[in-house]
């Protein structure tokens, strides 16, 4: 069963977006998945590099598309976005010194921030949103 799992009711009613979150929440268990059963940090840190490659290119779309919008809360916006860039740092960080107890602990931050974030912030412009697409 996955830990993080996206749910239709999570649209933000941009279909780019919408896969884009998917796609992290897979990304994100696999993560998981790999520092519970496999933790050597060979087949670790791909993984890390992989969320942090995505989480980028998410959050460069969607900050794209808030300017689009002329979306009122960007700037606070963006700055959540950092704070997620933050912690996946912390993990790449806890994990190359092998605290793996701590690296478990951040996954799961990263999962219920990912789901706060997606379910209550980016809600918020999928609210205010008209027309436009990503
Ligand atoms: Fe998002
Ligand atoms: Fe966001």
């Amino acid at each position: 069963m996955s830990l993080f799992a996206w749910r239709p009711e999570y649209t933000v009613n941009v279909a780019s977006l919408d896969c884009n979150h998917q796609k992290l929440f897979s990304i994100l268990n696999s993560v998981y998945e790999n520092v519970m059963n496999s933790p050597e940090i060979g087949c670790v840190l791909p993984r890390i590099d992989e969320l942090s490659e995505y989480t980028n290119y998410h959050f460069s779309a969607e900050e794209e598309y808030l300017k689009k919008q002329g979306y009122s809360g960007i700037n606070e916006h963006i700055a959540m976005h950092r704070e997620f860039t933050h912690t996946i740092e912390s993990l790449r960080s806890s994990y190359n010194k092998n605290d793996l107890e701590v690296s478990r602990d951040l996954i799961i931050v990263l999962g219920d921030w990912l789901l706060r974030h997606v379910i209550k912030e980016d809600r918020k412009y999928a609210e205010q949103g008209g027309a436009l697409t990503a």
